[in-house]
């Protein structure tokens, strides 16, 4: 019987994940080839999450109630979720937490803090474009 392991399969993983233009600074150390698998690993499942849970009231464009609203509050610019680069990870986990005005909370049972994790590394990550 045959075992992969799991360094056989990160390369793959890397190269699925088109990640070669994130270069973290130590990226050439083998603890950091690992570090970026599970990063992409964590934006992989955060994406699915943010899909599930935040983009009806947080995609792009009219028609979405968090889009809308945050346009109205803060204007265009920091109207869609994803395209913030400022908001600290610990102000999205406790607006996820604790809800905010019309934004329902989601508790551990809906989300767990490892997913919640997951999300916000999606959500700050790939600022890019
Ligand atoms: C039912 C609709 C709804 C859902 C679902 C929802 N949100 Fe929100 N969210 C809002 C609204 C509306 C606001 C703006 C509140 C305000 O400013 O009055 C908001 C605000 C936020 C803010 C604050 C942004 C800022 O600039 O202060 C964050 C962060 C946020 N949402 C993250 C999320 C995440 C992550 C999810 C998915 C787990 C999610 N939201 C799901 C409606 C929603």
């Amino acid at each position: 019987m045959k075992h992969y392991c799991h360094t056989c399969l990160l390369p793959l993983l890397l190269l699925l994940a088109g990640c070669g233009d994130k270069q973290p600074a130590d990226a050439g150390k083998p603890a950091g080839v690992v570090e970026q698998a599970s990063v992409v690993m964590a934006e992989e499942e955060g994406k699915e999450l943010f899909e599930l849970y935040c983009i009806a009231c947080h995609g792009a464009g009219p028609g979405h109630p968090g889009t809308m609203r945050l346009q109205e509050r803060l204007g265009e610019e920091k109207a869609a979720l994803l395209n913030r680069d400022e908001l600290p990870p610990a102000y999205i986990k406790t607006v996820v937490r604790e809800g905010f005005k019309l934004m329902p909370p989601f508790r551990p049972t809906e989300i767990t803090d490892s997913q919640l994790d997951a999300l916000t590394a999606y959500i700050t990550a790939g600022k890019e474009s």
